[in-house]
């Protein structure tokens, strides 16, 4: 059986390389040789405070990120969340089996509450949204960073409480997460994770930055004050996570960058890593800036029309098994 992927993306502004390397690169690649769905979570992005004219500019310039590295709509399902109820009503369904222990644990509703982030009833059921977003194309593989784990485990367990209780529907997901860049991290406190809602633009290099900017940002990267390049993420996280960024731009395996760049000093290094993310993402840019956002636009109204109908199929289904099906 050939494989779906499914995976979203938040639309908050400010896409990093973070986002590219952990997830994005791999949204791209996958087409070829899966049944692909990308989804622009605009219901998630409500969970924290926003201003609503910035929230629906950011849809249609994630859409433009997205189709500027790679994602092909006609390969690829791209569609934004709100254009499918089924989203917000399997979320309902499966948030009455969701104990609410499960969600008192999650790492990220934790650490935003913890950040002064005030918690909603939204903020707090985000992993049940997010599970229904999953299990709704029944996709059986998703494609994210190290970040969203817990998340998958959720949606992995609600599918079998689902599966016991009323017969076998949905398959159970698996994360798709890479080797390297799985968690990259932020330049200026290198032992936080690169962050779309951190406040300090120097903490990330975002995909539309111009390779200036970016030079500049590596540059200043927060690394430490022993000059010898080495892989070791707890007595060097800074330079660990470059040697990440590296590798994952180059393709080639940390050690050999570290045989390469050991002893030849920070500045020649920093400035080899900014080399390579340039040549990985400045052609993001110089695409990102050639589409027009109608065409965007209706690239969207298309796949959200398209999703919605292959939602309203596999929904069915679910509201027999539950026991609300249609008269
Ligand atoms: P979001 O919008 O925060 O991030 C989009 C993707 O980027 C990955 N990512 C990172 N990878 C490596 N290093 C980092 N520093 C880094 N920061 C972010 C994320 O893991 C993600 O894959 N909850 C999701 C959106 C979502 C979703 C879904 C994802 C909603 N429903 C269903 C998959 C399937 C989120 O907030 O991603």
């Amino acid at each position: 059986m050939q494989h779906r992927i499914f995976s979203g993306v938040q639309p908050t502004g400010n896409i990093h390389i973070g986002n590219y390397l952990g997830a994005f690169r791999n949204w791209a690649r996958l087409q070829d040789d899966y049944d692909t769905i990308y989804c622009i979570v605009d219901l998630h992005a409500m969970t924290v405070d926003y201003d609503p004219v910035a929230l629906e500019k950011a849809r249609v310039d994630t859409a433009k990120i997205l189709l500027a590295l790679g994602v092909d709509p006609d390969r690829s399902l791209l569609y934004t969340q709100s254009q499918v109820p089924g989203h917000a009503e399997l979320a309902w369904i499966l948030g009455t089996m969701t104990p609410m222990g499960v969600l008192g644990r999650m790492t990220q509703f934790k650490e935003k509450t913890a950040a002064g982030v005030a918690s909603n009833l939204g903020l707090y059921s985000y992993p049940v949204l997010m599970a229904a977003d999953i299990l709704l194309y029944r996709a059986d593989l998703v494609p994210v960073g190290d970040d969203q784990r817990q998340h998958i485990e959720v949606t992995r367990d609600l599918a079998e409480r689902f599966n016991n209780r009323f017969g076998d529907v949905f398959p159970i997901p698996e994360a798709y997460v890479p080797e390297t860049s799985a968690r990259v991290m932020s330049l200026t406190d290198p032992t936080a994770k690169m962050s779309k809602s951190d406040p300090q633009m120097k903490s990330r290099i975002s995909l539309l930055d111009e390779p200036d900017m970016i030079r500049k940002r590596i540059r200043s990267a927060v690394t430490d004050s022993d000059p010898q390049v080495r892989y070791d993420t707890a007595a060097k996280p800074g330079i660990s996570n470059l040697l990440e960024i590296m590798s994952a731009c180059t393709g080639e395996p940390i050690e050999s960058l570290v045989d390469e760049y050991a002893s030849g000093g920070y500045g020649t290094f920093k400035d080899a890593v900014a080399d390579v993310v340039i040549a990985e993402i400045a052609p993001v840019r110089e695409r990102f800036e050639a589409l027009e956002n109608g065409d965007v636009r209706e690239v969207l109204r298309v796949g959200g029309v398209r999703a919605n109908e292959m939602a309203g199929t596999y929904q069915s289904e679910v509201l027999r098994a539950v026991g609300v099906g249609a008269f």
